[in-house]
């Protein structure tokens, strides 16, 4: 009976030994998998990348044809000639948008108000009044971006909306149309 037990002993030894011959690898693997996380934990965390800054600018809720209503600014000045260049260069080109968005505020704010609502200081005394911009029914002269284009560089007759031709180039006009049209409502 002792011997018996002796060999079981052993037995339970030799079961140990092996259980312990396989488990330090496998402590070695759960602490290899631990070490390489420690970096991450231990040493100070990458700082995270910042928010994106908060965009002004969403895109166009209102579906226009670029050329809708153009037709109502034949007679108006540049009218055949924005009609030639047909489409916008930079439709939906987010940061060109982007872009629009601060042209607009340094160049058009003062008449059409901070939100282009036709309220800037600069437009009280003027007659006609400066355009509503986010009342899409109430654009003239096309409500798509052919006729914002057209408005912004060339004017509009006989009114404060005097033409933008060589005080914006043609691309700044064409990023102002992209933000202009984020306007409509
Ligand atoms: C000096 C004041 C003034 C400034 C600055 C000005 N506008 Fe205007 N804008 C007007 C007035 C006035 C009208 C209305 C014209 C009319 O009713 O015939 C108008 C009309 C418009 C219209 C409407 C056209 C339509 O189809 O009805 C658009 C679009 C427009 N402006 C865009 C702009 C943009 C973009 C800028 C800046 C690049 C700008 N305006 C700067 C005075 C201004």
């Amino acid at each position: 009976m002792m011997r018996n037990k002796k060999v079981l002993a052993a037995a339970g030894l030799a079961a140990l030994l092996i259980a312990g011959c396989t488990s330090p690898p496998d402590n070695a693997a759960g602490s290899a998998s631990t070490t390489g996380s420690a970096p991450a934990t231990g040493a100070p965390a990458p700082a995270p990348a910042p928010p994106p800054a908060p965009v002004a600018v969403s895109t166009p809720t209102v579906a226009a044809a670029p050329d809708l209503e153009f037709d109502k600014a034949k007679a108006q000045k540049g009218y055949a000639d924005v009609k030639k260049l047909g489409k916008n260069p930079v439709a939906g080109d987010v940061e060109a948008t982007k872009a629009g968005a601060t042209l607009f505020a340094t160049n058009c704010v003062s008449c059409h108000g901070a939100e282009g609502h036709g309220d800037g200081p600069a437009g009280m005394s003027l007659n006609p009044k400066p355009r509503n911009l986010t009342a899409f029914a109430d654009y003239q002269f096309g409500k798509g971006d052919l006729g914002i284009f057209r408005t912004i560089k060339y004017g509009v007759d006989g009114s404060g909306m005097a033409p933008w031709e060589g005080r914006m180039t043609d691309d700044e006009c064409w990023k102002v149309v992209n933000y202009v049209r984020t306007l409509q409502k």
